[in-house]
């Protein structure tokens, strides 16, 4: 029983889309599976892609003249892989070079892996060699893998047959088959244009120009697997709006240029988090990682190399270099205007005139990929619409972040030059004062050296860390650490450090390769004795971007080498995401979800829970870029610092709360910035005239941030399940409204908010709301969609809206979020209620619930009446989390 129970988890997990499966279910009858039913869980094949029930020609699959009706045709060198979830017991296949190509070559060495480990291999098999048979044992084999060799000698004529793959068991997966339409149009595009394209999951595809490089992101950077059952949920026909083939590509003796095909009205938006720019459609963006997030380049410390189009479909270039987009703005040659239509020659006199004729009429997407001297990967994703690009995007970056409960109520960073005691003494005043607070984080007075970091506690401001640590956390606060990786001389392991760095220093520190095992296991080591064994649950990772825009950089130049043979541009592009791994990876190897913040961050991002934050500070670009984010699988944090007055102060802390990481980081205060409000006055001590006055308001706002956390949670949990960006602009949703198109200052929180945060000095605003109707949060006025309005905006509130059918669940405020936290919800219905909502119940803190402890709660509201009840339950069973006290409706 027990073990029925264990798979029964395990295939509910892997295989979602097992509704007819229940738990319950006793191991069955041995039965058979064609693996070729399967989907195909990941595909690395050289050339072509694989065909099923035909071989590589697409001739019937035969080998040495025996026919066989089913399998699947490849070409090796390649790798196909299934994913069986320990679900399978025996597997038989039969193999050999496919008969069609006639000429009697190719030779092939056929290997299964379970797992990794080789479970047979056939010796080298040549074109005309009668079949060979495996039966094996696969018993707990969670991925097998079918890998076919050139046997050493060039792959040419290379058909590899896996006739009548069957696997065998009492409880196997339902197959999901790939329609071989599906696969064959696949490959008459890449006839037809000389690079490779391979679906890798449904609605992704990878197409390959040439040989990569081997420093890419999806080599390096991947922190989580590909997230198949999140992707098998969306919508069954995945489509482009263009042929596969319209792509053009090519290299040059600088890099690997791709050619899509754009539409004239088409808008495009990403390219990584720089928050000046928006909508990036006719411009010039190089994506590079820098701490100048502002300069109209492009720069960014979210240097994503990812678009999204209003169009619905997706680009992920998979380079660590500084890529270049051309986004309707060049015109090539071949599409030339004609004689008959030049206008007339206009002599201009200044210098705008002059350099306006540039419209462009046939629009194309210019991928500039410079180093990749002998070609590049592209992923395409496809919609149909554009917030499921973007959601195939981060389920193919393996899912979004889901922070512990903790991470999603307030932190506050006190300043670098605080004691362990004026630390301990404030974190106790915010309790007093009724501050809502779960994060406490020390910025670089803890190193007894920072610029470059020692990693070393400063005795004489932290005497007793440890207990500092303990009281900390008795206060209901979870502490986070700032650093950067570049490595002092004073670090412990320095000397040890030394041959796994680059050949230039930062600050007078070395430069970790993490690309290294030896590097990984040197630094983590050290943090894991000296700082996360006693309590340290978040770090906060600084400086690694780059200053690509500065005459005089502090970071490494882009020539510098690393031991993995890796150069400083790669690194630069990587340095902040290698970094997160470390911990991330760490606290997963101790069950500890954790939340914490980096200012450099790269592709496949989304599943690491961190959140990009900056030391510019302009307070619009800091709105744009929440919106911003959800383009390009990451999150942002407004922090708040000083403010210009009370006012920019208040506006500035609404924004927070309505953003992934509610975050004020005081670093070069002593006191909070309701008490002093700007740098001067606080370093003087002064306490701000308004100070009562403002701690209320700051409090309230506090409060509202805690009230909306399981709605927030639940947000996250679409975004980690499902891939949806839990901020996001709002084209994201509309793509279709042209209004929508350049709203940058206003953005979607979770399904069913909108917020447009105001600025200091703005007294009223305007605010556009897309089509449906929509509720105003604060006086539950409904407006009608489709309509830009103007709004009064008192300082103490925040324009927000809620779509009409929500089911919006508030919480009583707590002060912080403790393990056994039971939230107080009234459920407010909006119009009809007719969208049910779902809370998340689990334990907050480890991912438990991957492994089913998990409720689902199901609100609804029907005939005027709602309901909360269990609809998925896992085995969750403590204490409820949730209490439903009322039910609120607006008409
Ligand atoms: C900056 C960082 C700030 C603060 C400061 C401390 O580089 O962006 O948030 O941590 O370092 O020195």
């Amino acid at each position: 029983m027990m073990r029925t129970l264990i798979l029964a988890t395990l295939s509910l997990l892997l295989f979602p889309s097992l509704s007819a499966w229940s738990p319950a279910d006793e191991p069955g009858e041995m039965r058979s599976i064609g693996l070729e039913e399967l989907k195909i869980s990941s595909v690395e094949q050289k050339v072509g892609a694989p065909r099923i029930n035909a071989g590589y020609t697409g001739s019937p699959l035969s080998i040495g003249k025996v026919p066989f009706p089913r399998g699947i045709g490849s070409h090796a060198p390649s790798r196909l892989a299934f994913e069986l979830g320990g679900l399978a017991e025996r597997f038989t296949v039969s193999v050999g070079v496919d008969d069609g190509k006639k000429d009697g070559l190719g030779s092939v060495e056929f290997i299964v892996l379970g797992d990794g480990k080789e479970l047979a291999r056939s010796g080298v098999m040549r074109g005309g060699d009668s079949p060979k048979k495996f039966d094996l044992d696969i018993m707990g084999v969670r991925v097998l893998t079918l890998s076919a060799t050139d046997a050493g000698d060039g792959y040419g004529s290379d058909h590899a047959d896996w006739a009548e793959p069957t696997i065998f068991g009492r409880n196997l997966p339902i197959p999901i088959r790939i329609s071989d339409a599906e696969w064959n149009r696949l490959d008459d595009a890449q006839l037809q244009s000389g690079y490779v394209v391979t679906q890798i999951a449904p609605g992704i595809w990878r197409l390959r120009f040439g040989s990569p490089e081997k420093f890419v992101p999806t080599e390096c950077l991947r922190s989580a697997p590909i997230r198949m059952e999140g992707l098998e949920q969306m919508t069954a026909a995945p489509r482009l709006p263009w042929k596969m083939s319209d792509i053009n590509a090519y290299t040059t003796g600088r890099g690997t240029v791709f050619e899509l095909p754009m539409n004239s009205g088409e808008q495009v938006y990403g390219m990584g988090n720089n928050i000046e720019i928006f909508n990036q459609t006719n411009r010039r963006s190089v994506v590079r990682a820098s701490d100048r997030p502002e300069e109209l380049q492009n720069d960014a410390h979210a240097a994503v190399p990812f678009f999204v189009s209003n169009k619905g479909y997706g680009v992920f270039v998979d380079s660590a270099r500084y890529v270049s987009f051309y986004a309707g703005n060049v015109a090539l040659a071949k599409n030339s205007p004609t004689v008959e239509t030049q206008t007339e020659n206009r002599i201009e006199t200044d210098v705008a005139a002059l350099y306006r004729n540039r419209e462009v009429a046939d629009k194309v997407m210019v991928i500039d990929v410079p180093g990749a001297v002998e070609g590049a990967d592209i992923y395409i994703f496809s919609g149909p619409t554009m917030r499921e690009a973007i959601q195939r995007y981060n389920l193919f970056s393996g899912g979004g972040a889901l922070p512990p409960l903790w991470g999603l109520g307030v932190a506050y960073r006190s300043a670098g030059k605080f004691t362990q005691e004026k630390a301990v003494r404030l974190a106790k005043q915010f309790r007093e004062d009724k501050m809502p607070c779960d994060m406490w984080g020390f910025e670089p007075g803890w190193h007894t050296k920072a610029y470059s970091c020692s990693y070393v506690w400063d005795e004489t401001r932290f005497p007793d860390p440890a207990a500092m640590v303990r009281d900390l956390n008795t206060l209901g606060y979870h502490v986070n650490l700032w650093e950067h990786a570049f490595v002092n001389p004073l670090a412990p392991f320095y000397e040890k450090m030394l041959p796994w760095s680059g050949n230039y220093m930062v600050w007078g520190g070395l430069v970790p390769d993490f690309m290294m095992t030896e590097a990984r296991d040197i630094y983590m080591d050290y943090h894991n004795r000296v700082l996360i064994d006693i309590g340290i649950e978040g770090f906060k990772i600084d400086e690694c971007d780059n200053q690509p825009l500065s005459p005089t950089p502090w970071s490494f130049p882009e020539c510098t080498r690393f031991p993995s043979g890796m150069d400083g541009e790669q690194m630069h592009a990587m340095f902040g995401q290698l970094t997160q791994m470390l911990f991330d990876r760490e606290f997963s190897k101790r069950n500890h979800r954790t939340y914490n913040q980096v200012r450099a961050t790269h592709g496949l991002a989304s599943p690491l829970p961190f959140v990009v934050y900056s030391d510019a500070y302009k307070h619009e670009n800091y709105i744009r870029a929440i919106g911003k984010s959800g383009f390009c699988g990451t999150l942002w944090t407004p922090e708040l610092r000083d403010a210009a007055s009370s006012e920019d102060m208040i506006r500035r802390m609404q924004s927070v709360v309505f953003s992934a990481l509610a975050q004020v980081d005081c670093w070069y205060m002593d006191n909070p910035p309701w008490f002093n409000i700007n740098r001067k006055a606080n370093n003087e001590g002064q306490r701000h005239e308004d100070a009562d006055e403002n701690t209320r308001i700051v409090r309230d706002l506090m409060n509202l941030r805690m009230s909306l956390v399981p709605y927030l949670y639940s947000a996250f949990m679409d975004y980690h399940l499902r891939g949806v960006p839990p901020f996001r602009a709002v084209v994201t949703d509309y793509p279709n409204d042209p209004e929508t198109w350049n709203l940058d200052l206003e953005y979607l929180v979770g399904p069913s908010l909108l917020v447009a945060p105001v600025t200091a000095g703005q007294n009223a605003r305007d605010v556009y709301l897309p089509e449906g109707e929509w509720f105003d949060f604060w006086t539950g006025e409904k407006f009608a969609g489709k309509q830009k309005i103007r709004i009064e905006v008192p300082l103490e509130t925040i324009p927000v809206f809620v779509k009409s059918g929500t089911l919006l669940p508030l919480a009583k405020p707590l002060q912080h979020i403790p393990g056994d936290a039971c939230f107080e919800i009234n459920v407010r219905v909006y119009g009809d209620g007719a969208t049910p909502f779902v809370l998340y119940e689990d334990d907050g803190e480890t991912f438990d619930y991957a492994q089913g402890k998990q409720n689902e709660i199901l609100l609804k509201w029907q005939n005027d009446a709602g309901s909360g009840s269990v609809t998925k339950s896992g085995s969750w069973q403590t204490s409820p989390r949730y209490e439903i006290k009322e039910w609120k409706q607006w008409k």
